[in-house]
């Protein structure tokens, strides 16, 4: 009789441990202080660590910090109420990758009345990537929509107030013969009336009418861009030249000499000498690249003074895509920050610096105009990456 329950026992405990060990997703118990007693071997498939890494170590090791405090409130719960908690958080796998999982946590106290917490993990990399992309996509439609639409209205009444500025400026010219025979027919001197507005400054608030409007009319320019799938011609170019003549026009670009400091910037160029010629649109790359190094350049400027401020730019070929980084070591962008970074009008930086158009329009022209790829890299402090990938025998 005992013999018999004995052997179901261990039967039944045989099919548990099948079961356990042959599950997709992890199963694990914690001890109360956080340390792993058991991971399944789901764990080296997801995360790559063997279980010896793994058993007798925090969850804290592995977990994100910024998301650790959220793993903590979850496991101080179950530990209080004893009801099912889940949280999704970010972990590290063992090629210093981050995943995303979803980890249902509860308490147990077993025959011994020794408590643990047990749990089984989703990973949800996959399903949140996608569904980021999907969100992304439909907000980017519904606001090149809205960019197109908004341009277009304030296009024409910009060009009626740029006209007319400049319409201003030349009517009071005494080098045009007709307003000279104007100002004689109504009794004034045109040197007297051009003194009077110089005096008061009134050419020059008109010069200012004419500088705002043509900065807003890039803007516009910009917004147009952004909605319009990009129709520049595509042509065979040699990554390695182009980037260095991107970097040359960097060099040479005012803001960047002047406000940024580009010169005083590091420049590695890490280029991959194996990459075929690449289709692009010229002036459509040379936009993308020029955005994301003045960007880097304007981090760099605010970054910590006393390290020396570098931008790696590397050229790779991955899964059949050509891939370019540009990586710098400034301040780095937070979860925040990056979530929203491609949108269009995003932007951290003051009124007047930043209109938040640059990267929204990279990543039309890369998505949309080479139908390729632009995704960044960052942890706060830690600097920031941003890698295009693009195809390499599509037509751009
Ligand atoms: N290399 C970087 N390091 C840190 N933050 C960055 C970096 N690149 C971009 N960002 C952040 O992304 C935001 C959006 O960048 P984006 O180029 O789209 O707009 P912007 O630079 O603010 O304005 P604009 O490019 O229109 O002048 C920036 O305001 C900044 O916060
Ligand atoms: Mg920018």
């Amino acid at each position: 009789m005992v013999q018999k329950a004995t052997e179901t026992f261990f039967k039944s405990e045989s099919r548990y441990r099948m079961l356990v060990e042959n599950s997709c997703d992890i199963i694990f118990s914690l001890d109360f202080e956080g340390r792993f007693v058991y991971v399944s071997p789901a764990w080296k498939n997801i995360l790559g660590h063997e279980l010896s890494e793994v058993v007798g170590h925090n969850f804290r090791e592995f977990v994100d910090p910024e998301d650790i405090p959220r793993c903590e409130d979850a496991f101080m719960a179950v530990i209080r109420s004893n009801a099912m908690q889940e949280m999704t958080y970010r972990v590290q796998h063992a090629d210093g990758s981050w995943r995303r999982h979803t980890t249902r946590v509860n308490r147990h106290r077993d025959e011994n009345g020794v408590k643990t917490i047990f749990g089984t993990t989703h990973d949800v990399t996959e399903r949140f990537l996608f569904e980021e992309l999907i969100s992304r996509t439909e907000k980017m439609a519904m606001i090149s929509g809205m960019a197109a639409g908004m341009a277009h209205e304030i296009n024409n009444p910009l060009g009626a107030i740029l006209q007319h500025a400049q319409n201003i400026e030349r009517r009071v010219s005494a080098d045009i013969p007709a307003n000279v025979q104007a100002a004689a027919e109504v009794g004034v001197n045109l040197d007297l009336v051009r003194a009077y507005m110089q005096k008061r400054g009134i050419l020059d608030f008109i010069s200012h009418i004419r500088s705002a409007g043509m900065k807003a009319s890039e803007i516009i320019t910009n917004m147009l861009q952004f909605s319009r799938r990009s129709d520049a011609g595509a042509e065979y170019v040699n990554l390695s030249t182009f980037l260095d003549k991107v970097l040359e026009l960097a060099g040479s670009d005012y803001d960047m000499k002047k406000k940024y400091g580009f010169r005083r910037i590091e420049l590695q160029r890490l280029y991959a000498a194996d990459l075929p010629p690449i289709l692009l649109s010229v002036s459509g790359m040379e936009q993308v690249l020029l955005n994301i190094l003045s960007n880097a350049a304007q981090a760099l400027a605010d970054g910590e003074p006393s390290q020396q401020p570098r931008i790696i730019v590397r050229t790779r070929l991955a899964k059949g895509m050509a891939l370019i980084d540009i990586e710098d070591n400034g301040p780095g962008i937070d979860e925040q920050t990056r979530r929203r970074i491609f949108e269009p009008f995003f932007t951290t930086k003051k009124i007047g610096v930043g209109t938040g158009l640059g990267l929204s329009v990279a990543y039309e022209i890369v998505t949309k105009g080479h139908r390729g790829m632009i995704a960044v890299r960052s942890k706060p402090g830690k600097g920031s990456c941003f890698t295009i990938k693009l195809p390499l025998q599509e037509t751009a």
